[in-house]
């Protein structure tokens, strides 16, 4: 099958059969404050990634580019709405144009349709130093995240299946490369001892990428007879992941995203350690059901929510949510009394 192909299915599946609903953050609850001192219209909800400043915590995360005319279409779409929000957006794997030239208006089409926004280039650990520098270059970049996918990879039948070296080459690329990397995980979490591994190689920011929102061991068994079904309940939730990362590494800059679908969520995930928060399967779902105004009034009332949220617990910007107590129960809770977290 060819790539661009491959890519369109994904597209599809992600939509429907490719989703759960399970990323932890429901075991998360704020904790009532009936004396917040607050007003609304003081409360600033600019954050940061790096440093990178940005007017909102919520970034579109990586999804397509390299499928012809249909993913430029998404792209075109996706970087037109965080245009609109000034919101930042990363594009999907970006080997397509490297190893094709032809392929790169897909990606280019986010730079020409968001001038002067924040874009992050995306490869995966497979990527050369060089290979790195191109897909930068390629869309102007600010940052770059580098993916791993392990799990997806095992499951499609001609995926990889040799993932020796990559730490080697995400510190060479952290080494080389003249904007932040981000290392990113796809919906599978990562584990402290992961998070441990790449701060030790350099690394200042993580996405941790959690299990419960989009599944791409589901989009990959669902798209064939042969399956690894095992795959389908595999990985780190995300709130736990969140807070596996920021325990072991205070330090590291902790991104949230899988299962992120409301602005409860990404209150959530920040109140556990995040400065930023990604958004893929649920963009995606929207662009296709209601178009690019409806998925741009969904997110501005997400920006709204999210200030309202705040205001009533009190916190005036993303520092103060970052400390807001809350309560951990259910599995969640047991996780990370397993995982001896406290
Ligand atoms: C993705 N994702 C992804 N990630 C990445 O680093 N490079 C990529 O090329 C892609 N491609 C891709 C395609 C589609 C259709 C989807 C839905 C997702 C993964 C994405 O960035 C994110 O990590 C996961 O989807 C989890 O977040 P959500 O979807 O639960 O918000």
């Amino acid at each position: 099958m060819s790539r661009s192909k491959r890519k369109l299915e994904h597209i599809d599946h992600a939509m429907e059969t490719g989703q759960i609903d399970s990323s932890g953050l429901e075991d998360i609850r704020f904790i009532h404050q009936s004396l917040p001192d607050i007003n609304l219209k003081d409360v600033s909800i600019a954050s940061s990634i790096g440093e990178l400043q940005l007017s909102s915590p919520i970034f579109i995360n990586a999804m397509t580019g390299g499928g012809g005319k249909a993913t430029e279409n998404i792209n075109a779409q996706l970087a037109e709405i965080a245009n609109t929000l000034s919101m930042p957006m990363a594009v999907g794997s970006q080997m397509a144009a490297i190893k094709d030239t032809n392929e790169r208006r897909s990606y280019q089409i986010v730079r020409e349709k968001h001038p002067k926004g924040v874009i992050f280039a995306n490869l995966g650990s497979e990527a050369t130093v060089e290979q790195a520098k191109t897909s930068i270059e390629m869309i102007e970049a600010d940052a770059i995240q580098i993916h791993l996918n392990v799990i997806q990879e095992l499951v499609m039948p001609e995926g990889d299946r040799d993932f020796t070296g990559a730490l080697q080459r995400i510190e060479k690329i952290c080494e080389a490369v003249p904007v932040p990397v981000i290392v990113k995980e796809v919906g599978f979490g990562m584990s402290k001892e992961t998070v441990r591994k790449l701060y030790e190689a350099g690394v200042k920011i993580v996405d941790i990428g959690g299990f419960g929102g989009t599944n791409f061991s589901k989009i990959e068994n669902n798209r064939r007879l042969e399956t690894y079904q095992f795959f389908n309940d595999w990985g780190i939730p995300t709130a736990v992941s969140i807070i596996e990362a920021k325990y072991t590494e205070p330090d590291i800059q902790v991104i949230a995203t899988g299962g992120i679908k409301n602005a409860l969520h990404i209150a959530k995930a920040i109140s556990l350690g995040a400065n930023a928060v990604g958004m893929a399967g649920k963009i995606l779902k929207w662009l296709h059901e209601i178009g690019a105004d409806g998925t741009t009034k969904n997110l501005q009332g997400i920006f709204n929510e999210l200030r309202v949220i705040m205001t009533a617990v009190g916190a005036r910007n993303i520092n103060d949510l970052q400390r807001t107590p809350v309560l951990i129960q259910g599995t969640t809770n047991n996780w990370l009394k397993e995982r001896q977290i406290s």
